[in-house]
């Protein structure tokens, strides 16, 4: 898409823009070279994941951006990179008409499927062997688009294949999806072509962990919420769900001369979809094959699988190729079920046509399901540590990629309406990647009459006490603090890794000593009866004494993992680090107002409430102060980030795998000395660490002069002064 000299001239202009953020006026050329050089990070980061600068470059530029445009609202284009940001909600999404029916696909799921299809094929063409294009099948929701004039004017989901829904205001959320891109310079006037919106797995854990501080149940896969995101009638919102998308396939496009060249692929056995085969012109030699129409899009700046896709001749060395993708499917950053085998040639393509169903020159190779089909035979309720009573359905126990699966959460009581689960159903599971399992859906169909309805208890399964439901709220509670449930998940969760990190200290101790009587609360988890724990089966020397390291280090972590720790309703690890970041000492809480609580960043009533709660109970506060005895640090290091601690004014990037360090806790020492963190190689980078395997980022920064490149140790020794 940018060759290298225009890389280099976009990074030397990014330059130039970014020292004249606060200058007013602007010359029109500007305008537009801030837009394109906006574009290019944009390329940059969401095509090629590969950023030049960090998101506080990025942003600044974009807030120059649009503050001239703001100013003078006459020159705002439609494909200015601000103008993805809607205004407003959408109302409907009418129903639109595909240029070309979206069809599916036939299914193959091993080597033997294969091969018959490929005899197929070479009796179709009467060749010997194919050229094949293979490539992922991406796990998600597909949707079609529309440019006109370089234009991006339509963004439609598959709906029934014939019309889907309009949903172009939320495609254009989607930041790699290009809102103009040049297909002018291959000839093409007019074009449609399909792909496949994602989550990835990361956006998706984040956005679950997100329903989860709000109790709201977690999505069954990746492929659910982009799905469901399409359909948000907030584009902010889908904006904040960081989509991605991946064009594949071109299925109509016109001429710059006006000739139109569709999706037929030959004659079809159904007579809705009347076809024209129409000569190649040659200003798009480019479509002559798939892998170039690939080629073509991700010149255009199109995040299609290029890099992923192989062409190749023979039906074997495609099964090996499918074989090798499925071996790393886990190792991906977002979700495939499959491969999908293409036959290369578009001419080829043509003559082999297509069923009303799917074409004949395309096949997807299924990987081995994580779905799997089991009876639920009971519920078990338990209790965490707010209080909430959890039903956990009980499976016949049933294996899904790898994994036995037996008792799968049920949420609550609205979830087992909404999914109309029974006992002795017969339920639809799925464990996509290393997502909790799921319960899909229940299989009415298969009833027999033995099935029964789940009923919830009125009082609390261990402490006995009556529960409550709070208006507007899905969940049932015991409100007895002092429910010992609630109290071990309590110190679960403190000790736990995102919380207070206490290794050695899982959820199996916890409960074992607590069971005993040797740990009756969080403090105690710093008294513990080491002579007595020492002679227990199981805790050698060795054992006794990493756990005690364990639990000494935790009293070092920072305060935003301690805030986190408490187990705060609604209170999760980023709002952990906005409360970090705005006291001094945690017991100041008690004296902060419920506005002053909310007037921090993404802190609404909700969650303020929930905080100013619990820092006005005074045993919180006396288990704060206990903890403090005990040697926990109950003090922000903002200060230090912000006054200048020895690093203030330098930036820093890992690349590679530390040995010694783990990454976060790295970054944590550059951000508390001071330090700021940048995503990619740029001359405003100070210092790049190096770890094991470094890659391009490494050779990049050694071009540029000014880069301090450390390794690990030389960091941790900079990082002790
Ligand atoms: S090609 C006319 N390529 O899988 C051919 N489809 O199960 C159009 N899909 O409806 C499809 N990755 O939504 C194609 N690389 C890929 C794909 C892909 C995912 C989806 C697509 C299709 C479904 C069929």
């Amino acid at each position: 898409m940018y060759s290298q000299q225009e890389t280099v001239k976009l990074q030397k202009l990014t330059d130039t823009l970014l020292q004249q953020t606060k200058s007013s006026s602007f010359k029109t050329d500007e305008l537009n070279e801030l837009r394109d050089v906006l574009r290019f990070h944009e390329y940059r980061y969401y095509i090629l994941n590969d950023p030049l600068l960090s998101d506080f470059e990025y942003d600044s530029l974009y807030k120059q951006l649009e503050k001239i445009e703001t100013e003078n609202p006459d020159l705002i284009i439609s494909s200015s990179p601000t103008q993805r940001v809607a205004k407003g909600l959408t109302k409907d999404f009418p129903t639109v008409q595909h240029l070309v029916p979206m069809l599916s696909l036939e299914n193959s799921y091993d080597a033997e499927d294969l091969l018959d299809w490929d005899r197929k094929a070479r009796e179709l063409t009467d060749l010997e062997t194919i050229e094949y294009c293979v490539e992922p099948k991406f796990d998600g929701a597909s949707i079609s688009l529309i440019y006109e004039d370089d234009f991006l004017i339509r963004g439609a989901t598959r709906g029934d294949g014939v019309e889907g829904d309009d949903i172009t205001t939320n495609i254009r959320q989607i930041r790699s999806v290009p809102l103009s891109a040049k297909f002018s310079s291959y000839g093409i006037q007019q074009i449609e072509i399909r792909g496949e919106v994602l989550m990835t797995k990361k956006n998706f854990k984040k956005y679950n962990d997100l329903l989860a501080e709000q109790n709201l149940p977690p999505l069954a896969n990746p492929r659910n919420s982009a799905a469901g995101s399409l359909r948000i009638k907030d584009p902010k919102e889908v904006s904040r769900r960081n989509l991605e998308a991946f064009l594949y396939h071109v299925s109509y496009y016109t001429n710059t001369d006006g000739q139109p060249n569709i999706d037929g692929r030959g004659s079809m056995t159904d007579d809705r979809h009347e076809t024209t085969n129409i000569d190649q012109p040659s200003s798009t030699n480019a479509l002559l094959t798939h892998s170039g129409s690939l080629e073509m899009l991700w010149n255009l700046g199109f995040r299609s699988p290029q890099k992923e896709k192989k062409v190749l001749k023979g039906i074997q060395s495609v099964i090996d190729y499918c074989h090798d993708f499925e071996n790393m499917r886990d190792d991906l950053p977002y979700e495939i079920d499959g491969m999908v085998i293409k036959v290369n040639e578009i001419a080829l393509q043509e003559k082999m046509g297509m069923t009303t169903h799917h074409p004949r020159w395309a096949i997807a190779f299924k990987f081995k399901a994580r779905q799997a089909t089991t009876k639920l035979r009971g519920v078990e309720f338990q209790v965490g540590r707010t209080g909430a009573v959890t039903p956990v359905a009980k499976l016949d126990p049933v294996a899904i990629g790898g994994v036995t699966v037996s008792s799968i959460s049920i949420h609550n009581e609205e979830y087992i309406k909404e999914k109309d689960l029974k006992i002795n159903d017969s339920v639809l599971i799925e464990r996509a990647g290393d997502v909790i399992p799921q319960i899909v859906k229940s299989l009415p169909e298969l009833r027999t009459g033995d099935e029964k309805e789940i009923t919830f208890p009125k009082h609390c399964p261990v402490c006995k006490s009556e529960l409550a439901k709070e208006e507007e709220e899905a969940v049932w509670r015991c409100i007895n603090i002092e429910c010992p449930a609630q109290v071990v998940e309590r110190i679960i969760h403190f000790a736990s890794k995102d919380a207070m990190d206490i290794r050695s200290f899982g959820d199996a101790n916890v409960r074992k000593f607590f069971e005993l009587g040797f740990l009756k609360d969080i403090p105690g988890i710093y008294e513990l009866p080491f002579d007595k724990i020492g002679t227990m089966e199981g805790f050698g020397e060795k054992s006794i004494s990493n756990l005690k390291s364990a639990i000494e280090a935790s009293k070092q972590q920072p305060l935003h993992r301690l805030i986190y720790a408490l187990g705060i309703r609604f209170v999760g690890e980023t709002t952990g680090k906005v409360l970090a970041n705005a006291i001094d000492y945690l017991p100041d809480f008690k004296n902060k107002s419920l506005e002053e609580l909310q007037n921090l960043e993404d802190i609404g009533p909700k969650v303020a409430g929930s905080i100013s709660k619990f820092f006005q109970v005074p045993d919180n506060i006396i288990m704060l102060q206990k903890l403090e005895e005990l040697g926990l640090n109950l003090r922000s290091s903002r200060n230090a980030a912000t006054q200048g601690g020895n690093l203030d004014g330098y930036t820093f990037l890992f690349t590679g795998t530390l040995t010694k360090l783990k990454r976060s806790e790295a970054e944590e020492m550059v951000e508390k000395n001071g330090g700021k963190l940048l995503s990619g190689v740029s001359s405003k980078l100070s210092y790049l660490i190096v770890g094991e395997d470094a890659g391009s980022k490494l050779e990049k920064a050694k071009k540029i002069t000014s880069i301090k490149i450390l390794s690990e140790q030389e960091f941790i020794q900079l990082m002790n002064g």
